[in-house]
Parts: structure tokens; sequence; C-alpha cells
């Protein structure tokens, strides 16, 4: 069957739902009633009334469907419905009840009735609890919002019509005059103001105190403000707002006043009832009145440096910097905490047109000159030979074959295999100078054209680039943007670092030496290698010189004129200095781990030992990057008690009481992983990565954390324990925990660790 559009083999999603423990079927699932289901020709059937029109269409048969559909009242179980459905097998009705549900289709068993004034409202709820997933059915829904003792503040008119909107969605809302007034007990306050004399702040920073969550509302002459929702130590506070938006001058024109108060009474409805996705809590609507029309953007807001109430010290970012662009950017893509996120978000894995997207291999270059590359293991490549180039890029964004299906080596965001591998050569045996692309389906390099080594050195940022062969990562944004929307560009940079770390791991292992060129000039780094930067299609992600550590060395003694370029060159480079043999020999390491190494997600309640945990730490910290590690221990041991550690180099310190498996879930996305006896956050010091290299900076440390995980994925699998790195960090949930400020202490990727439930 075919929701709309992109054809997923229905059994396949069926299979692939069940075994994920994040979502959870309903248990005696329930159509909703006010649902239309139209057959379409002769093998649709359209379903309309949720929150989109859902086409299900092929070979299944369609009276089969509608058989089980006439079951799905909410009162039966799986095995019930098969049971009243002799026609249907276990897994007949098992799929269709997937298939329903990751359309959006269900409820999970039957609500109390509503009260008659509240019909419509009820099946409003029914219809779009699955938006969010945050009730199971309706009458969750309308549990939270039935007499909710909201309040409303601010401009007293305006108050009074969201007020009484309110309560004919069955909440219980009441007026406070002031900052005084008693707030507690409030799921939330409604601050509102339509003169631009009002000033909302002392009512908002009264529910801080109370601990009650705030919705500004401003509506000036030619400007409306829905937003943001204001959550004391979650969100960004008033006064951070406030230093990155000026609010709307003006009074509101009581012509249109009404609406915009609809609207933001239908945002606190939603906020209540957590049937909407909140995106409140790091930005707010804004409506600005234009020659044009009325034009909608969702602005961003975000926790301050320097601010006390955020929590965060040091000097404040300029609002007009490109650090505060990467900060606002990071803020704008981070998880909401769970109090107000939605279970929905983990859903888009297994939305047709994402599966389909995951699976799509990459384009090659049509009409290039293909050398096709030797499938030789690592073991076979030393020294800069094809054979060790053809391994690097194998093992570091290539394919093997499992169970007669193509699978990418290294670990990717969602499985999506972002980066793409270009090679620059300047001299090297069996390959021709110039522009390689890697082609990883078909294992080959595609030669693309040979610049002029001044362009190549000029878009590598150096005087001259002298490595003979240097290997350039792309990532396919765009690609990821159709799943991920704004975040992908997070995963592309950690999934680079990934990239990156394998490639300098098997480098250094095959005795070459290398160099990143962390000045490279993205724009004329993409022409140079001709990826389409068009619509962000590819964004340069690094760029790394490999060649003979001989022939490279340096004399610098011998330099006449050149010093000042060379100086310049050398300081824009960061060698990385292969790692000591004493270092390496701490973590033990095989090529096989390379590509034995999967995503494991479901743990057994089994610790791991502190000698494992040390193993691990330290082949982070020889992945070399700037960062903190901090080690959640939920299961102990004798040797490491469960608690939260530090891992300052040489130790693990402890630094914080035991994590309860709640606090785990509130600090990822993702309830298996939370469920791992160990979980390994890197931090980064944003601030300082902000202020030396602006915006830069971010991608750099993204990068980093990507490589410090490769590294610490690579040894848990030689040493046999089971890994899954994971990029959904609820932030807050995470500083809650560790007193960090996610600013001078950012966490950006975790490590989820433990033993097969099976052994
Ligand atoms: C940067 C990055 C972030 C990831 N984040 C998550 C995550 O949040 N949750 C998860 O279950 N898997 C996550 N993964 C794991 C990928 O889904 C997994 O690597 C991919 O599907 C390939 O499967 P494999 O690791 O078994 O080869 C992440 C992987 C990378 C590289
Ligand atoms: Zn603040």
């Amino acid at each position: 069957m075919k929701p709309s559009g992109t054809l997923v083999p229905a059994d396949y999603l069926g299979s692939v739902v069940l075994a994920d423990l994040e979502l959870q079927p309903p248990r005696k699932p329930r159509l909703p009633p006010e649902i239309v289901v139209v057959p379409v020709g002769p093998d649709k059937i359209l379903f309309e009334g949720a929150k989109r029109t859902q086409v299900l269409s092929g070979t299944s048969s369609r009276t089969l469907l509608f058989s089980v559909l006439e079951q799905l009242d909410g009162t039966r179980s799986w095995e019930e419905i098969a049971a009243a459905v002799p026609k249907a097998s276990f897994t007949d009705v098992s799929t269709i009840i997937t298939l329903l549900f990751s359309c959006g289709l269900l409820e999970d068993g039957v609500s109390p009735p509503p009260p008659d004034e509240l019909r419509d409202l009820d099946s409003f709820f029914g219809r779009f609890v699955d938006v969010t997933r945050n009730n199971r059915n309706r009458g969750e829904a309308m549990a939270r919002l039935y007499r909710a003792p909201v309040v409303t503040a601010g401009s007293a008119g305006a108050a009074e019509m969201i007020a009484v909107q309110l309560s004919e969605a069955s909440a219980a809302p009441r007026f406070v005059d002031d900052a005084d007034g008693d707030l507690a007990g409030a799921p939330l306050l409604i601050a509102v103001a339509t003169e631009e004399r009002e000033d909302l702040a002392p009512i908002i920073a009264a529910a801080r105190r109370s601990g009650v969550p705030a919705l500004h509302v401003r509506i000036g002459r030619n400007e409306v403000q829905i937003g943001p929702l204001f959550i004391a130590g979650q969100t960004a506070c008033y006064d951070c707002f406030r230093a990155l938006h000026d609010l709307p001058p003006g009074d509101a024109d009581p012509l249109r006043a009404p609406m915009w108060l609809s609207l933001a009474a239908l945002q606190a409805m939603h906020l209540i009832s957590r049937t909407a996705d909140v995106r409140l809590g790091a930005g707010f609507e804004s409506y600005e009145n234009t020659r044009h029309g009325t034009i909608h953007h969702l602005r961003h807001v975000a926790r301050l440096p320097g601010c006390p109430t955020c929590g965060i010290a040091g000097p404040p970012i300029d609002p007009d910097s490109p650090a505060m662009l990467a900060w606002l950017y990071h803020n704008s893509v981070g998880m909401p905490p769970r109090e107000i996120g939605s279970r929905r978000v983990h859903q888009r894995h297994y939305l047709a047109q994402n599966i389909e997207e995951t699976k799509r291999p990459a384009d090659p270059y049509h009409g290039a000159t293909v050398t096709p590359l030797p499938s030789a293991d690592f073991a076979n490549g030393s020294g800069l030979r094809l054979e060790t180039i053809a391994a690097l890029l194998r093992h570091a964004a290539g394919f093997q074959e499992v169970e007669g299906e193509p699978r990418r080596i290294a670990p990717t965001g969602g499985g999506m295999g972002s980066p793409e591998l270009f090679v620059i050569v300047r001299a090297m045996d069996g390959l021709r100078p110039g522009i390689h692309h890697y082609h990883a389906p078909r294992h080959v390099l595609e030669w693309l054209y040979e610049p002029a080594a001044a362009d190549i050195s000029a878009a590598l940022g150096a005087a001259s680039w002298d490595w003979p062969c240097t290997i350039v990562g792309a990532g396919a944004l765009r690609k990821l943007h159709s799943k991920y929307a704004n975040f992908a560009y997070r995963l592309v940079n950690l999934d680079a670092g990934i990239a990156l770390h394998i490639l300098g791991d098997l480098a250094s292992r095959s005795g070459l030496a290398m160099a990143e060129a962390t000045d490279a000039h993205d724009e004329a780094l993409a022409q140079l290698i001709r990826v389409p930067r068009k619509d962000n299609r590819y964004v340069i992600t690094f760029a790394l010189g490999v060649g003979v550590a001989t022939a490279t060395t340096r004399r610098f003694t011998k330099l006449g004129a050149r010093i000042l370029d060379v100086l310049v060159d050398q300081s824009n480079l960061a060698e990385r200095p292969a790692p000591p043999a004493a270092r390496r020999a701490a973590a033990p390491w095989n090529a096989a781990a390379l590509l034995t190494r999967r995503s494991q997600r479901t743990y057994a309640e089994q610790a791991v030992p502190r000698s494992t945990i040390q193993t691990l730490a330290i082949a982070a910290r020889d992945a070399g990057a700037p960062l903190r590690q901090w080690w959640l221990v939920r299961l102990g041991s004798r040797e490491l008690p469960p608690g939260i550690y530090e891992f300052d180099g040489d130790d693990l310190l402890r630094r914080g009481a035991a994590p309860e498996l709640d606090d785990l879930r509130r600090c990822l996305n993702q309830t298996g992983l939370a469920a791992a006896p160990a979980i390994l956050f890197f931090t980064a010091n944003l601030a300082a990565a902000l202020r030396a290299r602006g915006a830069r900076g971010y991608r750099e440390t993204l990068l980093q954390a990507g490589a410090a995980c490769a590294s610490v994925l690579l040894t848990a699998e030689s040493l046999g324990v089971g890994a899954c790195p994971t990029a959904g960090i609820v932030e807050y949930g995470f500083r809650r925990i560790t007193g960090c400020d996610g600013y001078h202490d950012c966490p950006m990727i975790g490590v989820t660790l433990g033993y097969s439930p099976e052994e």
C-alpha cells in the first residue's frame, strides 16, 4: 500500500515500526469516526479529516482493509481484531494498523463522552491527537484542558477576549491585575499587551518565580508577536528576548486585534492540551503588516551569554556578529524540553519519502573518466598508494555488502550517508593529477579536471599547498534537509567529523602524514571541486592533506624571502600529529571493528566496567579535540558506582549524583537510548570557539565532536561493547543534571553504551 505518493512496502514499515521502542502503536486502535473514508478508483482509499489527506493505494485487497477498518473502534486488541476478520492473518492486521498509525490516522482506546457543549472540541482532538502523539487519545488531551486554571494578565480588554475563547474550550481562565497576583498552580500564564505603554516584564518575571510558563503576546500597530514561551531555566528569559528583538511600536488596531487574540488563544489551547508542535520555546511568530500584505516569520530567541537569569556567565555576544548567528542557529535546532516537545518527531524516520531518500545512492558524474579502485582491506595499504587511498575512501564514505545489500561502513546521521569525498591529486602514483570525485556506490574515482596549482592553494587557504593528495569532504546538506530541516547542518558536520576521524586514523596507521587545511576557503573550494552549491546542496566540511611524512618535512631553517609566506601558512594549518605509539596501544584497535560495527539501540541491564569506560575515555581524549567528556553512569559497579563523572584526561572524577532513568530520558529524545547503562556526552567550549573563529568555530566544533565520537564507537566495537551515536540531545535535560551552562559547556553529541540484551 502506498500513502499518497511514495511507495514503501507496508510489510517493511510494519516490522521496523514494531521494532522501534520509540513508537508505540495503539494497543486498542481506533479510527476516529470523524475521519471520512472514501474508496477512489479501483484500488485506492482516501482518508480525509486528520492532519493531512492520505491516499492509500496498492495491491493489498481493499475489502480486507475495509473489514479491518470496521473493527477499529478502540475496544479491541490486535488479537481480537484478527479473530473478528477471519480472512485476515494476524500479520495482515498488524501491517494495516502500523500503516494507518504511521499515517497519523489512529487513536488508542475510547474516551469518555464529552459534555454536549464540548462535542466539537472533542472531535477536533480526536482528529488531531496524532499530530504530536503527546496524548494517546482525545480524552487525554481534553483532560489537560478541561477546567485548566490558566491565568491571563496585561491589557485587560485583550485578556478578556482570550479568556472568553479559552472558556469556550473548557478551560477556567482567570485574570491577575499585577505581578503580585497569585499564579500558583496555573499551567500557563498568557501575558498580553495591545498598548505600547503596557510593560509585561514584571508579570513574566513573576511567572518565572512561580515556575509557571508564560506566553508572550504583543500586538503593536503594524506587528504582532505571539510567543516566545518563557519557562524558567529551560528557555530564554524575557531580558534575552528583549536584547535580541524590539517590541512592535504603537497600539493595536482595534479592528484586527480580535483576530490576533484568537490566534493567541489557539496557541494557548494547544500549549495546554499539548496537541500541536510547539516552536515557541525557541522563538516567536511575528506577523508584520507591510505594503505587500501580512508577512509571517518565526524569529529566534536564545539564552544569552552574560545573562544572570539564564545562568550563562561571560561577556555578551555582539548581536550582529557571526558568532551570534551560530549561537541562534544552534539553539533554533535544539530539541525542546520534554515538557513542550512532541513525541511525533521521531516518526520522521518512517515517512515514506524519507525512507526513499535514505536509500537513494549518490549520483555519479556522468561522462567523467573513471578509475576503478581496488577494494583492498586497509591492511593491504600503506604509504601513499592507490590501495591506501582506496581503503581510506571506502571506510570513511563507502559501502560493504551485508546480506546482499550495500551498507555504508561508517555511521551517519539517520543512515543518510551525508559525506561525499573528493580527492585533489597533485602527484601520486596510479592517480592522474587533478580533481577526482569518489563515487561510493561504484567504489570508483571519477576524474573531473586538473586545476592550476595556484588555484588549489588559494582554495585551501595556503600560500602554497604542497600535499601530494588532499581529501575534501562535502556534506549533502540539501538531502538531509528534506528530512531534518535546519537540523541537517548539525548532522552533516557531525557526520563529516566521523569520516574525518576514520580518514585520519587509517592514514596514520598507513604511515601517512596529514594536515587539515583549517583555513580553506569554502566557496573557492566548492568551485574548485565543482560541487553544486546552489540552494546549499553541498557544503564543504573539511580538507585533509595526506602524504608521506618524510617527503613533507619542512626545513624552515633553509627559508629565505619566503619566510613570511611560510609563517602565514603554518599558522593556518593545524598539523595533526600521529598519535604517539604508547597512547595508541592503550586503545585496542583493529580494522575489523570498522566493518563489524553497527549501531546498537537496546541494552541489557548490565553495567559497563570501569576499566572499559576508562579505555573508551582515553580513546576519545586521543582524538585530540578540546572537548569535555561527561559520563552518565546509571548502572554502576563497585569500581565505579552510579553517578555523573567527568573524564579529566586521566581519570574519572565524580561530578554528580547517580542519574535516574527518568533523568536520562530528559537528556535524549529516544527512550530506548536513554536506557543505556552508560552514556557519554561531549561538551565543547562554544564561547571560545565562536570568539576565536566566529561562525566557523561552530562548524569546526561539530567536526571535532564527530571525530571524538567515532573514536569511541570504534574502540567500543573492539572491546565488544555496543554503542550508538546520538545527536538527539535535549539540552535542558543535560544541563539540569550536570550543571553545564550549555555555552561554555555545550553538548554536541552523545554516545550510548552497553551490552546487547541477548548475550
Ligand atoms: C552524527 C550522528 C548522529 C546520530 N544520531 C542518532 C540518534 O539520535 N539516534 C539514533 O538512534 N541513531 C543515531 N545515529 C546512528 C545512525 O542512525 C546509524 O549510524 C545509521 O543508521 C547507520 O547504521 P549503523 O550505525 O548501524 O551502521 C547517529 C549517527 C551519527 C553519525
Ligand atoms: Zn536571559
